[in-house]
């Protein structure tokens, strides 16, 4: 099968936004406890921090990371978080149905996210709480000093703000499972007032309102133009969700769902531009995609905890062990933010640890890769500068999601510094290799190709404890560059990153 893709200089989307590679740590499961924080590990620093788990969050190198929700924000009192640990209450967290004893807040996130390399991106309580914990959290975090909380917050052993730019104004609100659920009306109401305190605060924050949870939900897209109509001056991106799933075991179908991603958000600028032009305004709303990710491997099993009578600290839920048809689709997902990133320019893995994450741990034992790792990191070092706007003729199928799905997902990377053009390319094509020949136009004269390769003969197989390697990166064979031609063999269900320099 052959495919041509023609790339030129000048036809680009946008430069993207780093924190497209951002990613989401919840109080939920052992993402947190056992997760990032195990006083008791052999690799914990004084804070209870595991370095391991830091060592390998710095090798993904994610620029940004959500907290604390999710749904357990919607019922948080970030107050609980603060002071001595020993004075934090033990609180049920309606959400996962789980104990949580707060011995990690804000300030333990700060520090980690710290050690990390991570800024933070926080949300605030819309659910059970409003404007008003809303305004206290933000004069906590952001206020120098000389207040009631950020003198608080000066007491609890930091002295300086931390400066958090990015704030979620509540998570999910359109979900009847949510605590505080509200309708499109009433969260808009409330997120405007809200964004509208927190601008008296500080001007230059980012503002992020809540969305769909997914584009099937019963409100969507109306939900967004409402929420948009009441909010639109005083927000910077409005949040959007998808999970995606392969209960039937079609591999096809699973791998044509970035198509419904790509309406998705081609749906949602829709709604932006019409509310920008009710409102004559000049202002671009942005898309923050603040959860994404393969959720399904666990999800039957998870409802019988959830259901059930059991209250437990940090239950082992959503974790997701992730095969190698899932680096495909985690490939294919990236590939749409970097050919939306004019539209997108934030998105967060959902989510970093243990809980439908690329990275596991073993309490007391150790951290390593998941599949997903790969494709992420892959893209989160080499997908930095200028997405292009690609020419791709390649032969398709039909799934049930869309006609015409091309087998080949391509997204091109200029970075007009360091001089280098990346490709990112799946072969949707599980029975025949993919034969590519690219075009490069006004790039200058490329000198060498490299190809990294992810492939297994098993669509199944899987990276464990014991087998932390099944899956990985390899030097791939496939590229070769001829003046400004680029041919490269894509073998079939392969997923391949080709650096030009
Ligand atoms: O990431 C898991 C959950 O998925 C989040 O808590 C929620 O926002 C979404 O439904």
């Amino acid at each position: 099968m052959r495919a041509r893709v023609t790339a030129h200089a000048r036809y680009a989307v946008a430069d993207i936004d780093k924190r497209l590679y951002g990613s989401f740590l919840e109080h939920l499961g052992r993402a947190v406890y056992t997760g990032i924080y195990e006083p008791d590990h052999p690799s914990a620093d004084a804070s209870g921090m595991r370095q391991d788990v830091i060592d390998l969050v710095r090798e993904l190198d994610t620029p940004i990371c959500r907290y604390p929700g999710g749904n357990f924000v919607s019922a948080y009192n970030w107050e609980d978080g603060i002071g001595p640990k020993e004075d934090r209450p033990t609180r049920l967290d309606l959400a996962w149905k789980s104990l949580e004893n707060n011995h990690v807040g804000i300030h333990e996130y700060a520090d980690w996210a710290d050690k990390a390399g991570i800024e933070m991106m926080l949300a605030v309580n819309l659910g059970s709480r409003g404007l008003d914990e809303a305004r206290s959290f933000v004069e906590y975090v952001n206020h120098p000093g000389g207040s009631y909380w950020s003198d608080l917050r000066r007491k609890n052993g930091r002295e300086d703000p931390w400066a958090v730019k990015t704030w979620c104004l509540g998570n999910e609100m359109d979900g009847p499972w949510q605590v505080g659920h509200k309708t499109a009306r009433e969260y808009g109401q409330l997120a405007n007032e809200t964004a509208k305190a927190l601008r008296a605060f500080d001007s230059d924050l980012e503002l992020i309102v809540c969305g769909s949870s997914h584009s099937d939900m019963p409100t969507y897209p109306q939900w967004e133009a409402t929420v948009l109509e009441e909010s639109y001056d005083n927000i910077d991106h409005i949040s959007l969700h998808m999970y995606f799933e392969n209960y039937e075991k079609n591999t096809a179908n699973f791998l044509a769902l970035p198509e419904k991603l790509d309406r998705y958000i081609g749906t949602v600028s829709g709604v932006i531009d019409f509310v920008k032009g009710k409102k004559r305004s000049k202002k671009d709303v942005k898309i923050s995609f603040d959860e994404w990710n393969v959720w399904y491997h666990t999800r039957k099993k998870d409802q019988l905890y959830l259901e059930g009578k059991d209250w437990q600290y940090w239950p082992p839920i959503l974790e997701d062990v992730y095969n190698f048809e899932d680096v495909l689709q985690v490939g294919c997902i990236l590939n749409t933010f970097i050919r939306r990133s004019d539209r997108v320019r934030i998105a967060c893995i959902a989510q970093l640890v243990n809980v439908i994450a690329p990275i596991m741990t073993q309490p007391g034992g150790p951290a390593w890769r998941q599949t997903i790792y790969y494709p992420f990191k892959l893209a989160s070092h080499h997908g930095r500068g200028t997405a292009l706007q690609l020419d791709v003729d390649c032969p398709t199928y039909d799934a049930d999601m869309a006609a015409g799905v091309s087998y080949l997902d391509i997204a091109g990377v200029h970075d007009g510094d360091a001089g280098s053009v990346t490709f990112f390319a799946i072969n949707r094509n599980g029975s025949e290799p993919l034969e590519v020949e690219l075009s490069l136009e006004r790039f200058g004269t490329p000198k060498s190709a490299s190809h990294t390769l992810i492939r297994h003969d098993d669509l199944e197989a899987t990276n464990t404890m014991e087998a932390p390697d099944t899956v990985v990166p390899q030097e791939g064979s496939g590229a070769k560059i001829d003046g400004s031609t680029l041919s490269m063999t894509l073998p079939p269900y392969s997923y391949s990153m080709i650096k030009v320099e």
